[in-house]
């Protein structure tokens, strides 16, 4: 069954059941040295490998918990590196393939960051006396140590209301990067104006704002997005709801924030995942976050007369959680069998300290 030839390119053509027969033989082969983390946007033929499963926020507590030699993450860049940070120095966190990044979290750069707090300076004075970065997880380990090293924090979208009411107990102010959505969501539940809440343009020299925005705004949102959820519009729930009255509606936190007061829950795929099971049977929901995890909820929930439906009437995948497919995890698998770990995921040291301290100051909190 073990492949004679462990470079990727001898997997990339392996027909789909040879390919799962080995992801099996190999994790058979490894035991309880090797743990598959699976976000809840892997596709259904690597997510049924998954020994865990869950949010960011829970897949980064799991990764902290596991005593395996190996950690396969099956899912984005982000979450590859949380798991190396928090996980022990002699685990090995791998990534099945490296061009599984996040589009936003490539929105924001810690040069970019760096100069939006020069420019802050110049405006505010101090920012560390005056402004608590906060990133979202979604955001490369340089941009967490950023914030461990100023005083900052992370959020996730299960845990950010209880991030920025930590934060502004501290600070005046806020600077969210990089998912002015959820930073926006997040920010209005607590019932910051949304005239507070002012959107830094990192392109444009201040952020595209006057010294008296800056001054006024309370939380600066970063401009980035999620390309995945930013299709969902207002106009699709409105349209459901004139079809099914009693249809219920569910969304991401990334959604934009017309969506998000639109729908009756808004939360993590976690949460999104728990609140359709936990609903009665029968139940008809419109839900608004990557087709994957929609697919799935769907097929899960059938048995018991639940109807889920996506919400954007276009297919909105996830192209880089897509990336992992059964043949890179079985090349993944086969080799940590043979003794070799492709693809690790290693944060330099000093990046990780001061991400972790970041990481673990949102822990303790939430
Ligand atoms: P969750 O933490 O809710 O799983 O979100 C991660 C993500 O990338 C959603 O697009
Ligand atoms: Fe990033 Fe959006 Fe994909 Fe989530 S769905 S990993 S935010 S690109």
């Amino acid at each position: 069954m073990q492949a004679t030839n462990l470079d990727f390119d001898h997997y990339s053509a392996l027909p789909e059941a040879e390919t799962q027969a080995r992801i099996l033989d190999a994790r058979a082969r490894l035991g309880k040295r090797a743990v598959l983390l699976c976000h809840h946007y892997q596709r259904a033929d690597v997510y049924r490998h998954a020994d865990l499963t869950g949010d960011s926020l829970k897949l980064a507590r799991l990764a902290a918990r596991t005593d395996a030699e190996f950690i396969v993450f099956c899912g984005v860049h982000f979450m590859a590196e949380v798991a190396d940070i928090l996980s022990r120095p002699e685990q090995t966190v791998v990534l099945p393939d490296l061009a599984a990044g996040c589009s936003m979290a490539d929105m924001a750069s810690l040069a970019k960051v760096e100069r939006c707090w020069r420019e802050l300076s110049t405006v505010l004075g101090e920012p560390d006396e005056r402004i608590t970065p906060v990133t979202y997880i979604n955001s490369a380990a340089d941009l967490k140590a950023f914030c461990g090293e100023h005083g900052g924090i992370v959020c996730t979208s299960t845990n950010a209301p209880a991030i920025i009411d930590w934060a502004l107990a501290r600070r005046e102010k806020v600077l969210f990067f990089p998912d002015q959505h959820l930073g926006r969501w997040t920010g209005h539940k607590k019932g910051i104006a949304l005239d507070r809440m002012a959107v830094w343009n990192p392109d444009l020299e201040n952020g595209g704002l006057s010294n008296a925005e800056i001054e006024n705004a309370r939380i600066l949102l970063w401009d980035g997005h999620c390309s995945v959820h930013q299709m969902f519009q207002a106009g699709h729930i409105l349209r459901w709801r004139a079809q099914y009255p009693d249809g219920l509606v569910i969304s991401h936190p990334e959604c934009n924030l017309d969506v998000c007061r639109a729908s009756d829950h808004v939360g993590s795929t976690e949460y999104i995942a728990n609140t359709i099971a936990a609903a009665p049977p029968g139940t008809r929901w419109l839900v608004g976050t990557e087709l994957n995890l929609v697919n799935r909820l769907a097929e899960q929930m059938a048995p018991q007369g639940k109807t889920i439906q996506f919400m954007a009437p276009m297919v909105c995948m996830c192209s880089t959680m897509q990336r992992i497919d059964p043949q890179h995890l079985a090349w993944t698998l086969e080799n940590l069998a043979a003794g070799k770990a492709v693809n690790p995921i290693r944060v330099p040291a000093r990046e990780a300290a001061l991400a972790k301290v970041a990481l673990e100051r949102m822990l303790e909190i939430f």
